[in-house]
């Protein structure tokens, strides 16, 4: 059986992030492209970008039931652009003749964080998981952020070689925020040891931006296993980050070792 790669494609690479619901199909067709140039296993993780963000923030999902604030419609909402955004990334894939399973994690998965409960889903090909409104024993509901599934597929699945978490706008980890970034910036090597200013746009963000991706890179990392944040707009990265070949972007080390 050969090898898995685990790989983020982040929501503010295949979406606009500040336009609601918008997705950047030029980006999810070249990626959906990559995955036909390499016959390992995939999971495939996407995030949410401006199909879970916004709303999530306006009905405040990610803190759970509020008392006497109606948040019904904000969970089906977000749940149902979820599922058009999976649907686009899905159709992508099959369009480039893969063989695809995606599984909803609101139909799997309780809980939020990387301890969330449910038996993690696998396809033998490509299976794609997202980010998404889960239920809740405590809280209700909370939102489970793709970079919680990207750890939990990462360690707990048997072949893994590596996880990526491609994302967009960015080569990787930079030292100061991206528009203060000159090409010396870029962090090659981060441990959870090291500080860096990262972008959190937590007026749109309603999970950790690239802070949670470092943080949960470097859980992974402590595990054994390989990984790496690169920018997904250049698709010859993600190929070379998925085959191992060397890359420009960051390898998150647990610090440990
Ligand atoms: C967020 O998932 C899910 C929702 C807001 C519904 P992620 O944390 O994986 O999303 P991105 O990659 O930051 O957009």
């Amino acid at each position: 059986m050969s090898s898995t790669v685990i790989l983020k494609w982040g929501g503010g690479l295949i979406t606009r992030k500040s336009n609601l619901c918008e997705a950047n199909y030029g980006v999810i067709d070249s990626l959906s492209e990559i995955c036909r140039r390499f016959d390992k296993n995939l999971v495939i993780i996407h995030g949410a970008g401006s199909f879970g963000h916004l709303k999530a923030k306006k009905y405040r999902l990610a803190e759970g039931n509020i008392p006497g604030i109606d948040q019904n419609t904000g969970v089906k909402e977000v749940r149902n652009d979820m599922l058009e955004l999976n649907s686009i990334v899905v159709k992508s894939l099959q369009n480039h003749g893969l063989s695809v399973m995606t599984y909803p994690p609101h139909k799997w998965a309780t809980g939020t964080g990387p301890n969330f409960s449910g038996e993690l889903p696998i396809h033998e090909g490509i299976t794609v998981v997202y980010g998404d409104v889960v239920d809740d024993s405590e809280k209700g509901f909370g939102i489970l952020s793709g970079d919680d599934l990207m750890y939990r597929y990462a360690t707990e699945l048997l072949d893994v070689e590596r996880a990526v978490f491609a994302i967009g706008g960015v080569d990787g980890i930079l030292r100061v925020p991206p528009e203060h970034a000159k090409p010396e910036d870029l962090i090659e090597v981060w441990s959870p040891q090291m500080e860096f200013e990262g972008e959190h746009a937590s007026d749109i963000d309603v999970t950790g931006g690239i802070g949670l991706k470092a943080a949960r890179g470097a859980m992974i990392a402590e595990k054994g296993v390989d990984v790496l944040i690169i920018n997904g707009e250049i698709p010859e990265r993600v190929l070379s980050a998925i085959n191992g070949q060397s890359v420009k972007g960051t390898r998150i080390v647990s610090g440990n070792s």
